[in-house]
């Protein structure tokens, strides 16, 4: 299909590559009762062999060292959480876990009665209480309460101002960013890749709360990719803050974080391409959830998002159902990068597979993954 054949039909053609109609009889996600509703994302725990080097990076990526424990730095943005990102120092690079914020205190007291962990107070910045669960995975689940907040280091008094053709807001003053790294405001979402993608899913849905809000199918209908919100109820949540992709083996797949808007994001890349950092993919801007992204590995390989100007939705929104491909993720920019692209020929598969190469993963699932992920991004992509 050539571009001008997609241009002039804008509709449901050029929907179709970016949101395909998922399979017929797919399947539906069915939502457990949660134990409780996390409330907010409040941090990303990691443990660093070279935590000098870490905080080099945490610094140009926009997050300033703001408490140090016992072997534990703590680092916060701009805005009023007490930290975001905690860094051990570790004889191996991790990703060790991340917390989440519950509204109740009692709600605490409820998934500790429910799972059996305990509640202690905590002696991390800003305080409170919270326990740990453990996913399916290992991976820690803090949930907590009562964290003090912070003064912000940066809190614009007024939204930044866009002008269009039809409205002229900005008069008289130009859109001058500083050569400094891009303010943050928040942690917006975890992405984890594992095995048994059921399992994964049902356990976040059945102890943090989470909302399946847009979901990717494989050709036999089976769930590849969810994009999940906290259930806030009437108050909107982002797109996603939990991300789970079914994969060959449990990890973490990027930690991402709020910036101020579009124009901070590229302030960013400039930022951390002057300080010689990997760029990983991007600027562009996501399908599901609508986020302007830029992506940057640091000093252990890990996938850190900047974003601005992703979608909220209140508990009421429906799940969205969608065919898997490459070109699902992503509205303009780049394509994803070779190392996302799965280059393994088709007929290499069922040996890959005999020997091991794809765990316990079935050969169908293998095989329709790759299928989804080897089309093309765009029709006139290659
Ligand atoms: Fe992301």
């Amino acid at each position: 299909m050539s571009l001008s054949e997609l241009t002039h039909n804008p509709g449901p053609l050029n929907q179709n590559y970016i949101a395909p109609q998922p399979p017929q009889n797919h399947q539906i996600i069915a939502r457990p009762d949660p134990i409780i509703k996390a409330d907010a994302m409040a941090f990303v725990r990691f443990a660093r062999k070279e935590p000098d080097l870490m905080e080099r990076f945490l610094a140009d990526f926009g997050l300033v060292r703001c408490a140090v424990q016992t072997g534990t730095r703590f680092y916060r943005g701009a805005g009023g959480a007490a930290y975001l990102v905690a860094v051990e120092e570790g004889e191996e690079d991790a990703f060790l876990g991340f917390g989440v914020t519950v509204a109740q205190s009692d709600d605490l007291d409820r998934l500790a009665a429910a799972t059996g962990a305990t509640v202690t107070e905590l002696d991390t910045p800003g305080g409170g209480r919270g326990l740990r669960l453990t996913d399916p995975d290992g991976l820690a689940v803090d949930v907590v309460h009562g964290v003090v907040e912070v003064e912000p280091l940066d809190r614009p008094e007024d939204a930044p101002l866009v002008n269009t053709p039809f409205s002229k807001v900005r008069v008289n003053q130009g859109v001058r960013r500083a050569l400094r790294p891009s303010p943050i405001f928040r942690l917006g979402h975890v992405l984890m890749q594992r095995p048994d993608f059921d399992r994964a899913i049902q356990w976040y849905m059945r102890h943090v709360g989470i909302i399946p809000t847009d979901v990717q199918l494989l050709e036999d209908g089976s769930p590849a990719l969810a994009f999940c919100r906290l259930d806030r109820g009437s108050e909107p949540a982002d797109h996603h803050s939990i991300g789970i992709l079914g994969g060959l083996a449990a990890g973490l797949l990027h930690v991402s974080f709020e910036t101020l808007d579009i124009d901070s994001v590229g302030q960013g890349h400039q930022y951390l391409k002057a300080r010689g950092w990997s760029h990983f993919w991007g600027m562009g801007r996501h399908n599901f959830g609508s986020q302007v992204f830029d992506y940057w590995k640091d000093p252990a390989g890990d996938e850190w998002e900047h974003y601005a100007d992703g979608d909220v939705m209140d508990a009421s929104h429906p799940t969205g159902y969608y065919g898997l491909g490459r070109g699902t993720l992503w509205q303009w920019g780049d394509d994803l990068p070779l190392s996302m692209r799965p280059d393994l020929p088709l007929e290499a598969l069922p040996d890959l597979h005999a020997q091991g190469a794809f765990g316990d993963l079935p050969l169908e699932r293998v095989r329709a993954f790759f299928e989804a992920m080897q089309k093309p991004a765009r029709p006139w992509m290659r």
